[in-house]
């Protein structure tokens, strides 16, 4: 059997995607057990290897696979033999010796999923490559949306801020088009992808991009906002963080703007006072931690259908 991988949401179906977030649901209640462990991927082995910082997506998998029962390893690029100056492909080949069943990986470079699972025979998810695809994201962002609402067609989702830089976007612009919301973008002209812009307006399926942050959540019913990656800025893409938080940030009065039942989402880790206030990160309309815990169920949904099969 052809070894399954989820390198990215781009051109993903609903169906494909409905049956992630059912499998999801069927493990979130394993999270509420005394003894969380089921033995479902009892014998299967999952590496984790993180080339880049992670709390939520390398914990999260590694929980999601220990709950299943398989053998986790976790391995950090700084603590790899790729610092010594071991090539990727040599990497590939050598954790491929060892007949993992999976790899999960998160490297700063857009591409390198892809290329890993063109040289291992063990199944590859994209755990983040560079600015491109974060679909385990974006699937646990699918995944608390659905828990919350009941419903994808027609919603108006607002997603605010460091489009250019984020993978989280990409994934969910994919993911939540493909389930029939409307997707609103939103930042400076500076931190979004003129092809984006292009496809908007052409009147791309379901996807509109707004400089207005007003205009962004008026009657939003969910409003996910994005962390200014600095770490990714080599030059000034606005004039100042004051600046950007007084256009561009999430305040009690914008709240206002959206439905009385918005949720409010950010993948994290967030910029407090930045992108978002303090008030509205912990308000109740809050799913911050929601996504979190959502992040689990679909990871473990995820590594069941690449390895115990659909
Ligand atoms: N959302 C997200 O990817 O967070 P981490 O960088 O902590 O994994």
């Amino acid at each position: 059997m052809a070894k399954r991988d989820l390198l990215g949401t781009e051109g993903m179906t609903s169906d494909e995607i409905v049956a992630i977030l059912d499998s999801a649901e069927a493990f979130r209640e394993i999270a509420e057990r005394p003894v969380k462990k089921v033995p479902t991927l009892r014998g299967k082995t999952v590496v984790n290897l993180f080339f880049e910082s992670s709390t939520r997506t390398r914990t999260s998998f590694e929980v999601a696979g220990k709950w299943l029962s398989a053998d986790v390893i976790n391995v950090s690029g700084a603590g790899s033999s790729v610092s010594k100056g071991e090539t990727l492909l040599d990497m590939a080949r050598t954790l491929d010796a060892m007949s993992p069943d999976c790899i999960v990986i998160r490297h700063q470079a857009s591409g390198v999923p892809q290329w890993i699972a063109r040289h291992s025979n063990a199944s590859v998810v994209n755990a983040g490559d560079g600015a491109h695809e974060h679909p385990t994201q974006a699937l646990s962002d699918a995944f608390t949306i659905q828990q919350h609402k009941g419903r994808f067609a027609g919603l108006k989702v607002a997603i605010v801020g460091d489009i250019l830089h984020s993978r989280v976007a990409r994934s969910n612009v994919h993911v939540l088009t493909a389930l029939g919301s409307n997707v609103w973008l939103c930042a400076p002209p500076t931190l979004i992808p003129p092809a984006v812009e292009a496809l908007a307006g052409s009147g791309g399926a379901c996807l509109r991009v707004t400089h207005s942050m007003d205009e962004a959540v008026a009657d939003a019913d969910v409003v996910m906002m994005l962390r200014v990656q600095f770490e990714r800025m080599n030059e000034s893409f606005f004039p100042s963080t004051r600046e950007y938080a007084r256009l561009f940030g999430l305040t009690p009065q914008r709240v206002r703007r959206a439905r009385p039942d918005v949720a409010v989402m950010h993948p994290g880790p967030i910029n407090r006072g930045i992108e978002i206030d303090d008030t509205v990160a912990d308000a109740p309309c809050s799913l911050i931690l929601d996504q979190v815990a959502s992040g689990v169920a679909v990871r473990m949904a995820v590594l069941y259908r690449l390895m115990a099969g659909a």
